[in-house]
């Protein structure tokens, strides 16, 4: 079975979706999947810039788009965002939080620093961004989907920082699922695997071979697409999803059940 952009198995039709992280890359790719099933989108992130681009490219897609720039270590930024996209879409009905960042370095390699950076954006910015998002959640109904990384529960040399904080990540979903579960609220963690074309592939596989082993090893033979992530993110907000919470959902074309990557050479080609 195949579908195609113009004719979404999905109907999000007025609904309003926050995409923390949104201006590009895989959790971009998520909002467009729920821009051309109906949703309205509200997107933040750092650069004003990227923003206003991905809102350009939403709207010229036909949807209703919103963003504002902010910095999910910035509560403040984060809440004025979050009002003003609530004060223009109403309730969320689907919280997404994917702002990341990411480099290759050795524990040796890496400063105090350059560790605590990568855990206030990846594992304190979802903290701040679910916090803050929950007063305007849609009651009982709304979905939260943070976006993981296999790091998580794969120990990875070179990628100490993103493996604790993707690990607390997971464990954020998994109590807040428990904790926002009487109130109708549903949270789960999807894990992609290697995405083509996204910052993430490219600091991890930055050549074409690593990229072309890396898409080797994958069971399925192949590198996903935003796409893959876009279609599990609808189908956990949608009435088919109406049942799990909680969970740690692999989109990875089962590349987590291959153990952990090499990623020295890369390593040492990035080295500062
Ligand atoms: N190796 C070792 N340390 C590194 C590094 C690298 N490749 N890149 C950054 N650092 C260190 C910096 O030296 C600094 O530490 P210091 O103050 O002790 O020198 C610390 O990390 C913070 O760097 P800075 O550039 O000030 O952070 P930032 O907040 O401007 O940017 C990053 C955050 C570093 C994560 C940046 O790569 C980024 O903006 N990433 C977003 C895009 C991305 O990573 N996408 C993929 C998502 S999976
Ligand atoms: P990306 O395009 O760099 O996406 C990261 C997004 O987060 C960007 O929109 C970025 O925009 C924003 N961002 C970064 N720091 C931020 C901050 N402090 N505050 C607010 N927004 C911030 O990279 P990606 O590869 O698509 O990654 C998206 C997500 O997928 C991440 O959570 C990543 O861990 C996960 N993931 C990716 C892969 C992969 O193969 N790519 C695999 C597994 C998991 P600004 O620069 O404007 O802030």
């Amino acid at each position: 079975m195949t579908t195609s952009p113009a004719a979404p198995m999905f109907d999000f039709s007025g609904r309003h979706v926050f995409v923390a992280g949104g201006s590009s890359g895989i959790n971009f790719g998520i909002a467009k999947g729920f821009a051309r099933a109906g949703a309205r989108i509200a997107l933040i992130s750092r650069s004003a810039d990227k923003v206003a681009t991905a809102v350009s490219q939403l709207e010229a897609e036909g949807a209703e788009a919103f963003g504002q720039a902010a910095d999910v270590r910035q509560p403040e930024a984060v809440q004025a965002a979050l009002e003003a996209a609530a004060a223009r879409f109403g309730p969320i009905d689907v919280l997404v939080s994917g702002a990341a960042g990411n480099f290759l370095a050795s524990v040796l390699d890496m400063s105090p620093n350059a560790f605590r950076t990568v855990v206030d954006i990846d594992l304190l910015g979802s903290f701040h961004v679910a916090r803050l998002a929950h007063a305007h959640l849609r009651q009982p109904g709304a979905c939260v989907i943070q976006i993981s990384a296999s790091q998580a529960f794969t120990p990875t040399p070179f990628q100490a920082h993103v493996c604790a904080a993707k690990a607390g990540v997971d464990m954020l979903t998994q109590v807040l699922a428990m904790e926002w579960g009487p109130q109708g609220i549903r949270v789960n963690s999807i894990v992609p695997g290697p995405i083509a074309d996204t910052e993430g592939l490219r600091r991890l596989a930055p050549t074409d071979d690593t990229l072309a082993a890396m898409a080797r090893r994958v069971p399925l033979s192949r590198l996903g697409q935003t796409q893959d992530i876009a279609r599990m993110a609808m189908l956990l907000a949608s009435d088919w999803g109406s049942y799990v919470t909680g969970a740690i959902i692999p989109v990875d074309g089962g590349l987590a059940l291959t153990g952990p990557r090499d990623f020295s050479a890369a390593a040492a080609a990035s080295r500062r």
